[in-house]
């Protein structure tokens, strides 16, 4: 049995997507043939209650030069970053000079708040294309990933931080007990280390399997992530729902002792106790919704692919990959997908080869189906497409359940 990265206890791996393509590897033609696979196993540590995936993939091979994912890719998700950087200057930063660091700055959705301000900031961003596209905006950016060795260089130049950032990134690193270790030594005696992450709790419930792919290393619950952190002299202090990403959690950690925790930190401990996330049981019946997930969403797509109806997929994301490889979903269900990132355009999804298409044909011919892959940005998709629905379209979802929107 493999090893839980968090406790070295036995994890029980209790679901195989198959073989999967890099979620975001996006490819031309002439790359097909090259195509990298792995296989996509996810298991459970019932000891320290952490999901986790069972195989993964090399940090080099996800994060690079041409990284597919920008930040800053949706309106609403600019909005969230103005929000957290806000309150972030608002409550964190009352020392004289104060420093901000943010892991997997990205394009510099949220420090770009605090470059403006003129406050002291540094991001750490491996990919090198969104790190640059961040220091275009005057965000004090480098190109490396974070760990132990880093923090150390970090604080040797910039001394502790007041707050230490971080969103949709802790789960992606495997080597979680470095970087609680850096961040016990990187920040102030009374600083705080805030980030948030898609939750464990939403994942299950609304059945979002398509969050599990190769960058997802772990599926945080408050619960695993105490285990965490309690080595390393720190504590979950606050919690607060994010409905970003269909479902996140954030976190706020300090040391020890330093701040009273919330009750509610206890109160959601007990809450995913009642609710089985600490229970393999829980992962068993979590593996048979999903494929009755599948089931449903091919009984759709074939059944209105008989019937002569155009499907296009929208949004390619990197849950898209999860869903289309496995299910099995290919050019002869889904036309194309539109996307609006330019980088993406073009291409071809990974696995499945299927066209991704600017924005604009998707608008020019509107189909008679979307499938909604970005389903975590309904409500603003929602909003922009009401020609399209105006006009008879109608969204295919599958998340929470698989039904075509009326
Ligand atoms: N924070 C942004 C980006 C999330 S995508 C947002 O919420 O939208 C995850 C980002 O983390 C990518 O840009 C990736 O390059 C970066 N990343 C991955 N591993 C990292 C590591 N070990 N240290 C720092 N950044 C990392
Ligand atoms: P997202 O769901 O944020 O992330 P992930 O890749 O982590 O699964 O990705 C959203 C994708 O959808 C991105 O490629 C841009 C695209 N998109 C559109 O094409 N139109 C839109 O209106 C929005 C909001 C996103």
């Amino acid at each position: 049995m493999p090893e839980c990265l968090i406790c070295g206890s036995s994890v029980e791996e209790f679901m195989s997507f198959g073989q999967m393509p890099i979620a975001n590897a996006f490819l031309n033609q002439e790359e097909f043939s090259s195509e990298f696979f792995f296989e996509l196993r996810i298991g459970f540590c019932s000891r320290c209650a952490m999901l986790q995936l069972t195989e993964l993939v090399d940090r080099e091979k996800l994060f690079h030069e041409s990284y597919a994912y920008f930040s800053s890719i949706s309106l609403r998700m600019e909005a969230h970053f103005k929000q957290f950087a806000e309150s972030v200057m608002k409550t964190k930063l009352d020392s004289a000079d104060p420093f901000v660091l943010e892991i997997g700055s990205n394009d510099g959705i949220m420090l770009r708040h605090f470059a403006d301000r003129g406050i002291r900031h540094l991001g750490v961003e491996p990919s090198e294309n969104v790190a640059r596209a961040a220091m275009e905006k005057g965000v004090n950016t480098t190109c490396r990933f974070f760990d132990k060795d880093l923090a150390s260089e970090i604080r040797s130049e910039y001394g502790q931080a007041d707050a230490i950032l971080a969103a949709n990134v802790m789960c992606h690193i495997p080597y979680l007990h470095s970087v609680a270790d850096a961040v016990a030594s990187l920040m102030k005696p009374d600083g705080v280390f805030i980030f948030e992450d898609p939750y464990l709790g939403d994942i299950v419930e609304k059945t979002a399997y398509d969050q599990i792919y190769d960058e997802h290393a772990f599926y945080f619950s408050v619960s695993s992530l105490s285990n965490l952190f309690g080595q390393y002299d720190l504590e979950i202090v606050n919690i607060e729902p994010q409905s970003v990403h269909g479902g996140s959690m954030r976190y706020t950690v300090a040391r020890k002792g330093a701040v009273t925790a919330a009750s509610s930190v206890a109160r959601q401990k007990d809450r995913e106790h009642s609710n089985g996330l600490r229970d393999l049981a829980t992962f068993h019946q979590f593996k048979r919704n999903i494929e009755t997930s599948r089931d449903d969403l091919l009984k759709i797509l074939h059944r209105e692919k008989e019937e002569n109806r155009r499907i296009v997929g929208y949004g390619a994301t990197s849950k898209s990959t999860t869903v289309l490889n496995y299910c099995g979903i290919d050019n002869r269900l889904i036309d194309f997908i539109s996307d609006t990132t330019s980088t993406k355009q073009g291409k071809f999804s990974p696995g499945m080869h299927i066209p991704i298409r600017p924005y604009e044909e998707f608008v020019n011919d509107y189909p008679e189906y979307a499938l909604l892959f970005a389903w975590n940005h309904g409500q603003e998709i929602m909003e922009k497409e009401k020609p399209y629905s105006a006009q008879g379209g109608r969204f295919i979802v599958y998340v929470p359940s698989v039904k075509i929107m009326a």
